[in-house]
């Protein structure tokens, strides 16, 4: 079934690529994005995408809504970087949380009956320990980051209750692939690690390197957000989105040294505040819903060493 769908966010890392798969499986779809972290040479380009330079916080996302006939909305736009998040609160907030408000204020004015699908982040769960954390585990959010996305999915679900918004809430664990985008130090651990070793450069990890993440390649992140528009019996409920394996930060550039045969050297810098020990995640309830990781992270690293 073709749908009208609009993707905040849809310039970004996943953005961009949900955007086109969407568009190639024959759905309209409207990407709205304010560009802060990309550039229009990011917008994928298909007959079936049609790109509004726009913030989600504007005034009148209810008109552009009702204008183009949105049915569904993935909501991915944010500040990715808890970093950035500790370091800038206020601009954070506003980004994850307001924005997030806006839209489902817009969202409820428009009358619109599709689902609202949020991308979220087992930053929730805060300090665990080292186990595979289902859905059920207290979100205990330690970041503003984490705390923004919690706020956000506790209004879906008040939304959801009180007008009748469809929703439905993925939980992603740590995204990696190929991207373009400026390396900076809000970039993520594999993308920081990837050019160090290009420029043969050491790596350093913050801490002791035994702080654990469970990596996603970004084609699955991209599986689950057509899954949870697809599937009528995903609906109203929280979902992890992982690998359901999780890796030391040590191992992780142990691994990626050894793919490309770098001898760059491995140096220890002081832990970032903020920083979760273990992260893994329990992925029998999205699994099924018949969702599974198909790529491994020696499989999905190798192409940043031949791209
Ligand atoms: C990431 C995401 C965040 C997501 C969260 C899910 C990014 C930028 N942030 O945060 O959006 O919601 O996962 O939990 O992708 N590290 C080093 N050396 C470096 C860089 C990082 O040791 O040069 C360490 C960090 O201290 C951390 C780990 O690598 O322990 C992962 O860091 P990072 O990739 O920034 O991701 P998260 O903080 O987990």
């Amino acid at each position: 079934m073709c749908r009208t769908i609009m993707v905040t966010g849809g310039a970004g890392f996943v953005g961009s690529r949900l955007s086109f798969e969407l568009a190639a499986r024959g759905n309209m779809v409207f990407i709205v994005d304010n560009l802060s972290n990309s550039s229009c040479d990011d917008v994928p380009l298909h007959k079936n995408i049609h790109f509004t330079h726009k913030d989600v916080r504007d005034s009148d996302m209810d008109e552009f809504i009702s204008d183009n006939n949105i049915e569904c909305i993935f909501h991915l736009a944010a500040v990715i970087s808890i970093l950035e998040s500790v370091k800038y609160p206020m601009a954070t907030h506003s980004n994850n949380l307001d924005a997030t408000i806006n839209l489902l204020e817009a969202a409820k004015k428009s009358q619109r009956s599709g689902k609202f699908i949020f991308s979220s982040s087992c930053a929730v769960y805060g300090q665990k320990p080292d186990i595979f954390i289902d859905e059920n585990e207290q979100a205990e959010p330690i970041t503003p980051y984490a705390i923004d996305k919690y706020a956000s999915e506790l209004y879906i679900r008040y939304y959801g209750m009180q007008y009748g918004i469809p929703y439905v809430i993925l939980r992603y664990f740590n995204i990696y692939g190929t991207n373009k985008a400026k390396i900076t130090p809000y970039s993520g651990v594999i993308q920081i690690f990837m050019r160090n070793i290009q420029d043969n450069n050491d790596i350093v990890i913050f801490g002791s390197g035994d702080q654990k993440r469970d990596f996603i390649h970004v084609d699955d992140i991209v599986k689950a957000n057509v899954l949870a528009l697809d599937s009528d019996d995903m609906v109203n409920d929280v979902y992890n989105v992982g690998s359901g394996k999780s890796i030391s930060i040590k191992e992780l550039g142990d691994l990626m040294k050894s793919i490309c045969s770098s001898d760059v050297r491995t140096v220890y810098g002081p832990e970032r505040p903020g920083d979760i020990k273990f992260s893994g995640g329990d992925m029998k309830k999205i699994r099924s819903f018949g969702f599974t990781p198909s790529i491994e992270l020696a499989e999905g690293l190798k192409p940043f060493f031949t791209d």
